[in-house]
């Protein structure tokens, strides 16, 4: 049987491509999930999960930014203990790995949902500790070494399903965060979450999103979140990378296999078109053939070499 080109595996995960469903995008549901598997997504990450359920900030939530959104949802969620039945659903649908993103407010809280998601049957769990806005979580803990490293030691004990980290751009030195994160533990390293930033309505003389402050996303942030792949690559050459930022197209997603990510993550673009991950499988299918490659790991931190 022939082989296929794009097939990935890192830190114990199996793939058939490369390209993957970011979190917060289309939600939890078994159903939503498995529309973009059947659309060619190689495997989805959920919404941030939580301990208790959380309605999230008032509306306006998202606006439109001049290239990508600007969004503050407020980590709005069920609750692992309701998701838990979710997760049983999206096990018996989906074709693909089901990645759990999760959050807490402490190392415990965080180890009690994703001890959860995985026994629940989650493929992976993925930490967010780089939200930009909501107190006490995310990028709070995130952007704090010995912080992070209290929470991935405490998840890590507890979970036996591979651990991915998504790291914040907000940081002045992201692979020393990488570092970490994997000291501690982390199997694999997304990055990167959203760039923290504000959009102003001339009219009303009033920011536009309702908590003021939000993240951006899309083609915007593309050459921000290369550069973190990059520096991650540089200080972790063996750590599995997840690029994640403005991909929206074949050669985007080469870019960051060239920078040092063994797979990506598609969040905004899929606003456009759920197809993009079939378009992005075909565009890196036939570039791995017009460059003679047998795989998508050949390319994987290409562009470092001297
Ligand atoms: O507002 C939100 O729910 C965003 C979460 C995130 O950026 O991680």
């Amino acid at each position: 049987m022939e082989r296929n080109p794009l097939r990935v595996s890192f830190a114990g995960l199996e793939l058939e491509n490369p390209t993957i469903l970011a979190s917060g995008v289309l939600g939890y549901s078994a159903e939503s999930l498995d529309r973009v598997v059947r659309a060619g997504a190689g495997a989805v990450v959920t919404k941030s999960i939580g301990v208790e359920p959380r309605v999230g900030y008032v509306n306006p939530t998202l606006v439109q930014a001049e290239a990508g959104f600007l969004n503050a949802m407020g980590l709005p969620n069920p609750g692992i203990g309701v998701y838990v039945q979710e997760i049983g659903h999206c096990k018996t649908v989906l074709r693909a790995p089901l990645v759990v993103s999760v959050f807490g407010y402490s190392a415990q809280e965080y180890a009690g949902v994703a001890k959860k998601a995985a026994s629940a049957g989650a493929d992976a769990v993925e930490l967010n500790v780089s939200c930009p806005h909501v107190r006490q979580t995310g990028a709070e803990i995130g952007q704090d070494p010995k912080i992070l490293k209290e929470v991935v030691e405490n998840v890590k004990a507890v979970i036996d399903v591979p651990l991915i980290v998504k790291l914040s751009p907000n940081v002045s030195d992201i692979a020393l965060l990488g570092r970490a994160a994997v000291e501690a533990g982390a199997d694999a390293l997304t990055a990167v979450n959203t760039l923290k930033a504000v959009a102003i309505d001339v009219e009303t003389t009033r920011p536009v999103l309702a908590n003021v402050k939000g993240g951006l996303s899309g083609a915007a942030v593309k050459p921000v979140a290369l550069r973190c792949v990059w520096d991650i690559f540089e200080e972790l050459p063996d750590v599995p990378i997840i690029g994640c930022g403005g991909i929206s197209s074949w050669s985007d997603a080469v870019e960051f296999f060239l920078a040092g990510a063994s797979a990506v993550q598609i969040g905004s673009a899929v606003a456009f078109d759920e197809g993009i991950f079939n378009a992005v499988n075909r565009g890196v299918l036939s570039y791995l053939r017009r460059k003679h490659l047998g795989s998508v790991k050949e390319l994987v931190g290409l562009a470092h070499r001297s």
